[in-house]
């Protein structure tokens, strides 16, 4: 199991203990963190399961910022979109990403 911290807008964590191979928004849904709607179910289609990905972590493993063409285009309709920002079901957890942190928006969509 892989470690992930979600961190609200108010500064409060949310630590959960995902599965490899599952996505963050999966991890998100399956411990009820709020903030994460992920409306579509993970189909990149809404962008309601956007998160800011920790920029240590960004620093600490690039790839975590690389979005597909999908992905961008889906990001338009985020609220607040920055350089670290992901939609959290394209992101597969993988075994380096033990202790993960990512900080969840004001809002979604
Ligand atoms: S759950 Fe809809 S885009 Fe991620």
């Amino acid at each position: 199991m892989v470690k992930i911290t979600f961190i609200d807008p108010d500064g409060k964590k949310h630590e959960v203990e995902a599965e490899e191979g599952t996505t963050l928004m999966e991890a998100a849904i399956r411990n009820m963190v709020p903030g994460i709607d992920a409306d579509c179910g993970g189909a990149c289609a809404c962008a309601t399961c956007h998160v800011y990905v920790d920029p240590a972590w960004a620093e600490r493993l690039p790839h975590l910022l690389q979005r597909s063409e999908t992905e961008e285009d889906m990001l338009d309709f985020a609220f607040d979109v920055r350089e670290n920002s992901r939609l959290s079901c394209q992101i597969k957890i993988t075994a380096d990403m033990d202790g993960l942190v990512v900080h969840v928006p004001q809002q979604q969509g």
